[in-house]
């Protein structure tokens, strides 16, 4: 992992100490996710209604800054924002002056002299959005820093699994795949302990780091005792050059992809996205009646609005994070 260094001398932000952030799902408790899931399902019944827009954060910024590629949460973060009738604005490294060099604490403090509420960072290095925490007045929110957190996508998929199941505790999930490379294996491991659910990790040795915890099994046979399959895409962005994890991806695919004759009948089956269909999942899998993919993606929209509404407006999501970020 490469980690941000936050050098001694860094700006201290001028906001008010009350900020709230979400960026790591460790900064939450097993209230903070109820209280989550349900302001998400609260906003899940008002996009039933005709007029789907709702005043609540109407005069509020909020900044989306994505220095990785992303559909999924960069377009919900910005519908969600949208739906609450706050401002936004998009930047993405690419075709920003981030090409000319400037860093990120520069871009931050570019962005932040705009006063927004909120900064939703995605960044390739472990500890961007805690920098961004750090040199800003905004309510940061992790969007995804390198492997270590996705907490957003950790609470999308509990919101689609209770949905889905009706239950969270007590049921058995196995994520199978590239775990070691996967922010989103790494917040949905402690997201599950949190809420009660068993997980049961799955794949190639070179793949499955020993110090999660959670089970580990290299037998793909496990999932069949497993309520979901939740599949990973193998993220060769995030693997070393020149190094071999897997002797190719047809073997990885045959020995550990999710094919129709390796689930239960009726087993459901979760991938945060994007997926690499015939790699890590058998298309049949990918378009079944058991796929809850899309279901996912719905549940981001309406997870990422309870996310912004609760870090400028509700509890006290992630007040060690922010206390960390500014010891550190
Ligand atoms: N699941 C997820 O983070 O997808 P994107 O990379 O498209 O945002």
């Amino acid at each position: 992992m490469t980690r941000i260094r936050l050098v001694q001398d860094e700006l201290r932000p001028p906001g008010p100490p009350s900020r709230r952030h979400l960026l790591s799902i460790a900064d939450l408790d097993r209230d903070d996710v109820e209280r989550l899931l349900g302001t998400a399902q609260s906003f899940a019944a008002s996009l039933e209604r005709h007029v789907k827009k709702l005043p609540t954060l109407k005069g509020h910024l909020v900044v989306n800054l994505f220095y990785e590629s992303s559909t999924r949460t960069s377009s919900s973060f910005e519908l969600a924002a949208k739906r609450l009738s706050a401002d936004t604005l998009t930047v993405r490294a690419a075709g920003s002056s981030v090409d000319k060099g400037e860093s990120l604490k520069d871009t931050a403090l570019t962005l932040g002299a705009y006063d927004p509420d909120v900064i939703v960072i995605r960044h390739p290095h472990v500890g961007a959005p805690q920098l961004v925490a750090r040199v800003t007045a905004a309510h940061v929110v992790n969007a995804g820093d390198g492997t270590h957190q996705h907490p957003t996508q950790a609470l999308l998929d509990l919101y689609t699994l209770r949905q889905e199941l009706g239950r969270l505790e007590g049921l058995h999930v196995a994520i199978v795949g590239d775990v070691l490379h996967s922010r989103v294996a790494r917040s949905l491991v402690e997201a599950f302990r949190l809420v009660g659910i068993r997980c049961t990790l799955v794949g190639p040795p070179t793949l499955l780091p020993r110090e999660l915890p959670a089970e580990t099994t290299t037998d793909i046979d496990a999932i069949r005792d497993a309520d979901v399959v939740y599949v990973l895409r193998m993220q060769s962005e995030r693997m070393q050059p020149g190094s071999c994890y897997v002797p190719s991806l047809r073997e990885y695919s045959a020995r550990w992809g999710i094919t129709p004759e390796r689930l239960r009948p009726g087993q459901k089956v979760m991938h945060p996205g994007p997926m690499n269909r015939g790699v890590e999942i058998d298309p049949r899998v990918a378009d079944s009646a058991d796929s809850l993919v899309t279901t996912e993606v719905r549940s981001g929209l309406v997870v990422r609005m309870a996310v912004l509404y609760d870090v400028l407006t509700g509890g006290p999501v992630g007040v060690r994070a922010l206390a960390a970020a500014e010891v550190a």
